[in-house]
């Protein structure tokens, strides 16, 4: 009885993202599925939630449909509708095309339209009042990403017992891109309701603090920031104290090796490379189809090193899965109709009848098959223009359980903070891009492993149980000294 599942003021901890951990799917026979929606935050948030008996408020991914909670894998799920004009102004619009490209440094150009805020003012409203109602006296509310960012300060207007956290996945840009933003007042002081608020690295918690010093002139020391109280209770000149630090995110380091180490998955890989006919080299792109990941960039600098000769179309194969991704907004169609052109091109330029330049792939696919294609890669590259963490990168490595493969990475990706073993790239610069690709295609054995131990050791250590609970530890810290501090 979904009566049960939605009782009122029932749940000790609630995270609230815009997507659910699982995706709706219309079955043959006109039915009710449920899939599992791939993803760093589902495996990294089921644990936690399951021991919690926690429940978890999102979209379902379809619009005009409403469905009742339900019981999955031992999560309550909450979906919250959208109607086909919020899925158009908050989903496509205001969420995909004005925050998504304006907080990865404009790298294509923002829309600002008043009627996309109007919607996600109106969408982050609905999401706050599903957790108001869902959450216990005292519950912890944990808000993902950038699509929710009113949810904190709504949510503490309407239940000051609730302890809040936010986590933005994706970059935080410096203020000077940030301050175009016509609603930056009200965003950031949607965020502050929070009382963590949660980056992928330094600099994005820095980025920021820094709006908060500009836009409102609170006080900053180190990674606290003193939030007028404007709390019923409070005197004149009480602050609350919010967190804004970096957590970096990270993937199931364990889950990813233990399926790595399938026999069947490694059969795979092998029937993967015997597919390609063999090369002596696989090069893997993993991406979804997004103009934040540098699929062009890549795909240039790898048709130079055909057309110059430093690489031979019978000795390297570039495998690019690109999963198709916002599929109805106009900057993605542009970027597919760029990059099937060139695919299209290198092909022809290059391919033989049995070699391909590029098997380029537009699909999304289940998680053994990407482990498979990421053991029969010799080097991975991530070429992200920028990218929150990139936790493809993370995979990679996880993977690698015997110690080989080249990770390329993008030093705009946050994974560049950790991860600094890899053969680190400038992808705007297509010489030094070109220069990488062919060492790590040339590199010798003794270092490719010297450099995989460093990077497996930084992802085993620091996996996604320890994000989540370095996260919940600080929040949950955090809402005991709030409590006692009245003094500015
Ligand atoms: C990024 C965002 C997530 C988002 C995912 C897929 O990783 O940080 O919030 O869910 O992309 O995008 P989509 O629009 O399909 O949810």
């Amino acid at each position: 009885d979904p009566d049960d599942l939605y009782v009122d003021h029932a749940y000790d901890m609630i995270v609230v993202s815009n997507r659910l951990p699982v995706d709706y799917e219309e079955q043959p026979d006109g039915g009710i599925g449920w899939k599992s929606s791939p993803g760093g935050l589902v495996t990294a948030l089921e644990p936690v939630m399951r021991a919690a008996d926690g429940a978890w408020i999102g979209w379902a991914g379809v619009a005009d449909r409403e469905f009742d909670p339900f019981e999955h894998d031992g999560i309550s799920i909450i979906p919250v509708p959208l109607s086909e004009s919020e899925l158009e102004e908050y989903y496509e619009g205001f969420s995909n095309d004005t925050l998504w490209p304006l907080y990865h440094d404009v790298i294509a150009p923002p829309s600002f339209h008043r009627e996309w805020w109007d919607a996600y003012v109106r969408v982050n409203r609905r999401f706050a009042e599903a957790a108001a109602r869902a959450a216990s006296d005292g519950a912890v509310v944990w808000v993902q990403d950038y699509q929710l960012q009113l949810v904190p300060k709504m949510l503490r207007e309407s239940r000051p017992d609730l302890v809040i956290g936010f986590f933005n996945h994706i970059p935080f840009p410096a203020y000077g891109i940030y301050s175009q933003l016509p609603w930056r007042r009200q965003v950031i002081d949607g965020l502050l309701g929070a009382d963590v608020i949660g980056f992928q690295r330094v600099a994005d918690a820095g980025n920021f603090s820094r709006a908060v010093r500009r836009l409102f002139g609170y006080r900053t020391h180190g990674t606290v920031i003193d939030v007028p109280d404007t709390d019923a209770t409070s005197n004149e000149g009480d602050v609350r104290r919010v967190v804004a630090r970096a957590f970096p995110i990270s993937i199931d380091a364990a889950g990813f090796e233990e399926m790595a180490r399938r026999p069947e998955v490694q059969r795979r890989a092998a029937e993967i490379r015997e597919s390609l006919g063999n090369p002596e080299t696989i090069i893997l792109g993993v991406d979804r189809l997004d103009y934040t990941k540098g699929i062009r960039h890549r795909m240039k600098a790898f048709g130079e090193l055909l057309r110059d000769g430093r690489l031979n179309v019978e000795d390297v194969t570039l495998v690019q899965v690109a999963s198709p991704s916002r599929e109805r907004v106009e900057t993605y169609r542009q970027l597919r109709d760029e990059i099937e052109l060139t695919v299209g091109r290198l092909n022809g330029d290059y391919a033989t009848l049995g070699h391909q330049a590029i098997a380029y792939l537009h699909h999304g696919y289940p998680r053994d098959e990407m482990v498979a294609l990421y053991l029969a890669a010799d080097v991975m590259l991530v070429t992200a223009l920028r990218d929150g963490m990139n936790l493809v990168a993370k995979e990679y490595v996880a993977c690698r359980f015997d110690g080989d493969g080249v990770l390329v990475l993008s030093e705009f990706a946050g994974a560049s903070d950790e991860l600094r073993q890899a053969v680190l790239v400038n992808p705007h610069d297509i010489e030094g891009l070109k220069d990488a690709i062919v060492e790590a295609v040339r590199m010798p054995r003794r270092e490719r492993t010297r450099r995989m131990r460093a990077l497996r050791r930084r992802v085993i250590d620091n996996d996604v149980a320890k994000w989540s609970a370095s996260f919940l530890e600080t929040l949950t810290g955090a809402g005991i000294i709030t409590a006692g501090v009245t003094e500015p």
